[in-house]
């Protein structure tokens, strides 16, 4: 039997309003979360990192639950999002991935042939290998005391994938996508094990205490509309079905899901028709025409261009009243196009979230 949920246990909440856009609920004012909102444009952040190694502070609830609470703490943001990585499950998976200093994700022994699909952990005990991150999760939703809801998420298969094979970042990921072309069974293979610890990782999420999940599919748009079509779709759908219906089984409350599929402006019809209730958009999309592709039945979250943060203070509140107008209130959450910039000035994060939640409660007033 599984483990009973535990959100009846937590405190109740004071703001609600990320949630309640989610499932297209009235919001009297639009909530705004930053992605990588806990991370190293915070000094707090970079203090503690001084002190600890990256994924020691993934494996470490209270570390993890620390960060996670800094940008909470600092700013008036809507919502928490778990602190973590998308490539703690590769490392569930049986993968050695390490954090280089200045250079990111470095994977030493990187999938080379359909062969090396053997090495992997199957299959993936996960209350057991991503435990630690159900008990972050836990512990943050205690520690948050109702003041907003927690996200928690996972990369997309495809995007986990193309990590695994480059062993890195990569600008072309030509190695990965030259599975596709090859490969493409061993592909879909491979997929699927990623689909099937990405389904139980967010169910067990949610039962630890995340009331909204959000996929990443980073790597979404250098597949291009065809390869997205098979390789790329498929498993994002899977994901939502798997994680509801193994919710209702357990008789459990759903919860909201965002899909976020970077650059994937050709599959957003299809985005927005797979089962999430939130379509994450990068800031290349024109919001009027994402609102009439998607139809009335999902909610967007984005999308300003996180440079914007750049802009001198007038301007950026010029270019947030400028998106609130063409999104409209209802049925949105304010974020980023994409995840901060390790340089950015903490202060315009500030006036980003002021100049949302007054913006936004001016134009319900009006
Ligand atoms: O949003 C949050 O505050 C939660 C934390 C979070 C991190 N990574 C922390 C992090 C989240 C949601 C992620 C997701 C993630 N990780 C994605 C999807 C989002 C996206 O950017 O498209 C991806 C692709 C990764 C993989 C990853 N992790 C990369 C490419 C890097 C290096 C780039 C960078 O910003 O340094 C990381 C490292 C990472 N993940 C850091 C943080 C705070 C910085 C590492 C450090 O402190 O040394």
């Amino acid at each position: 039997m599984a483990a009973p949920s535990k959100q009846q246990e937590f405190p109740e909440m004071k703001n609600d309003l990320a949630l309640r856009a989610a499932r297209g609920e009235k919001t009297e004012r639009v909530p705004v979360w930053v992605m990588r909102q806990a991370g190293r444009y915070l000094p707090e952040f970079r203090e503690t990192r001084a002190e600890h190694d990256f994924f020691t502070i993934c494996r470490t609830p209270v570390l993890a639950c620390k960060v996670t609470l800094q940008p909470i703490e600092r700013f008036d943001l809507d919502a928490a999002i778990i602190f973590s990585d998308i490539l703690v499950v590769p490392q569930a998976m049986g993968m050695v991935v390490e954090m280089l200093p200045g250079k990111g994700p470095h994977f030493p022994e990187p999938l080379n042939t359909p062969d090396d699909i053997g090495r992997l952990n199957k299959p993936v005990n996960v209350s057991q290998e991503l435990g630690y991150v159900f008990d972050a999760i836990t512990l943050t939703r205690h520690r948050l005391e109702g003041r907003v809801p927690l996200i928690g998420f996972t990369g997309a298969p495809w995007t986990l994938m193309s990590y695994m094979i480059e062993g890195g970042g990569s600008t072309t990921m030509s190695k990965a996508k030259s599975w596709l072309y090859r490969y493409p069974a061993e592909s879909h293979k491979l997929l699927q094990l990623i689909t099937d610890v990405c389904i139980d990782y967010l169910v067990g999420q949610m039962q630890a205490g995340a009331q909204m999940l959000q996929v990443f599919e980073s790597h979404a748009g250098i597949l291009g509309p065809g390869l997205f079509a098979k390789f790329s779709l498929p498993y994002i759908r899977q994901i939502s079905r798997g994680v509801k219906e193994k919710l209702s089984s357990r008789k459990l409350d759903t919860v909201p899901m965002i899909i976020f599929a970077k650059d994937a402006h050709f599959g957003l019809e299809d985005l927005s028709q797979s089962g999430y209730e939130v379509v994450g958009l990068d800031w290349t999309l024109r919001p009027q025409h994402a609102r009439a592709r998607t139809g009335a039945n999902v909610t967007l979250q984005g999308n300003l261009d996180p440079c914007a943060l750049y802009a001198p203070e007038v301007e950026l509140v010029a270019l947030v009243k400028a998106m609130l107008e063409k999104f409209g209130t209802q049925r949105y959450i304010a974020n980023l196009g994409h995840g901060i910039y390790p340089d950015m000035d903490p202060e315009r994060v500030k006036t980003l979230i002021d100049a949302i939640h007054s913006h936004s409660e001016y134009m319900n007033s009006a």
